[in-house]
């Protein structure tokens, strides 16, 4: 029986090892960690299988981690400490590389990309890859949020995308009134406790010329106060809400059962695929602001890097290269929707015919904003999370919130000796 286990163990370990393309025993394989991205996938194995073609003798096992960013920080950050992480190239969350790299987890990787080639990247991630001066991470796509509508409804009711977060609810209690559907709700966002709704908390200070661990208290306040009166007061965002993530707003809303919705741009190209109930009736806009000040869309996105002790970095680097050049990301949008880094892309008129919607997402990845490049990003945003969470709920009000998150975070910077770093408004 023990026998029988044994070879089942080996013969599946050997499996694996395999990676997609071959049996060569000589074989360097090269272990690829990313989270799973929504949609069908099969666009980057296929990448995957091209250059392992171009390069012989390397075989490359595409490992998957679950989507949720947190979840995969938690991952990586008790594989990489020691020094002996078990794949050779990982993506990263904007918000990571600033550790990773202070921890000396991941590779420089100034040399694969030339100071030339790094301006034609979209500047938010460059920055938030560069730590003292290195890059560790290349920008693979880029992600910023935006409001997602139905255009069938508001045309209905004769009413234009709102600019406004008190425009957005107006539209929302209009039309939740007239169209008397029980199923539909007005407004979802991610309200769980988790980075996504630090995203969105911090968009909708934000919008009020403000930040979350810094600036001004009281248009905080007022932005804060807003989330949960979505909820409570204005009625427009059902309290599921509170333990919502990307997924499920997107299914949410894919289903019909949403007017608005704040979401990534990767929703996109799944509400519109063939089958979709929504499919033709939904529209992409900025996200709403308070009166008299910019949207903030928060950006995000993900990038490649190679850990600091992988002894197949040669070839994971090159990986890289492959992954993020522009025919790659190109390929990687039009098949599932993840934008391209490379914002030289944008201007490409065969690209934009195919995905007209990149022509609006440009000047919004422009402008989006990094959450704080720190090395204590993580701790910063974790001990926010349960505060912002608590408000959501209803058992803390938005000035008890905002003080407890502020007091984490001087005691943060304290402890670590080190105040973190604002990103620039
Ligand atoms: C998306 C973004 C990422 C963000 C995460 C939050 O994956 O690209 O930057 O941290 O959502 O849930």
């Amino acid at each position: 029986m023990a026998g029988a286990f044994l070879l089942l163990w080996v013969l599946s370990a050997a499996g694996c090892a395999q990676g997609g393309g071959g049996a060569d025993p000589a074989a360097t394989v090269l272990v690829f960690k990313h989270g799973k991205l929504s949609g069908d996938g099969a666009v980057v194995s296929e990448l995957l299988r091209e250059f392992e073609q171009r390069r012989p003798g390397v075989l490359v096992r595409e490992e998957l981690l679950p989507a949720s960013s947190d979840r995969q920080h938690q991952y990586y950050a008790m594989n990489l400490d020691g020094g002996k992480a078990p794949f050779d190239l990982l993506a990263v969350d904007t918000i990571w590389v600033q550790e990773f790299a202070k921890a000396g987890w991941v590779a420089p990787l100034d040399d694969l990309l030339p100071q030339a080639e790094r301006d034609e990247f979209f500047p938010g991630p460059i920055m938030a890859a560069t730590f003292d001066h290195k890059l560790y991470a290349v920008p693979w796509y880029v992600d910023a949020g935006v409001l997602y509508y139905r255009r069938d409804l508001l045309d209905r009711h004769g009413i234009a995308p709102p600019a406004t977060w008190p425009e957005l609810v107006h539209a929302a209690r209009v039309i939740l009134d007239a169209e008397q559907d029980a199923e539909l709700a007005g407004f979802v966002w991610q309200g769980k406790q988790y980075e996504g709704l630090i995203c969105a908390a911090l968009e909708v200070i934000r919008s009020h010329g403000t930040d979350l661990w810094t600036g001004d208290r009281g248009r905080a306040e007022t932005g804060l106060q807003f989330l949960r009166d979505t909820i409570s007061v204005h009625g427009i965002t059902p309290l599921s809400t509170s333990m919502a993530d990307e997924e499920s707003t997107r299914r949410l809303f894919g289903d019909g059962r949403a007017l608005f919705m704040r979401n990534w741009p990767y929703a996109w190209s799944l509400l519109e695929r063939a089958g979709s109930p929504v499919r033709g009736k939904i529209g992409m806009a900025p996200l709403p602001s308070f009166a008299g000040h910019a949207a903030a869309p928060v950006l995000g996105g993900w990038l490649l890097a190679v850990p600091q002790h992988s002894p197949r970095r040669e070839a994971a680097r090159e990986l890289i290269r492959f992954l993020t050049s522009p025919d790659a990301q190109r390929r990687i949008a039009v098949a599932i929707g993840y934008n391209p880094a490379r914002r030289a892309l944008y201007a490409e008129k065969s690209l934009l015919d195919i995905r007209p919607v990149l022509k609006d997402l440009y000047p919004i990845f422009l402008a989006a904003r990094p959450r704080p490049v720190t090395p204590y990003y993580l701790m910063l945003s974790q001990s926010a999370q349960p505060e912002v969470s608590a408000l959501v709920v209803g058992r803390k009000t938005a000035r008890e919130t905002l003080e407890a998150v502020r007091r984490h975070a001087e005691r943060l910077a304290i402890d670590e000796g080190a105040p973190f770093v604002e990103a620039p408004l």
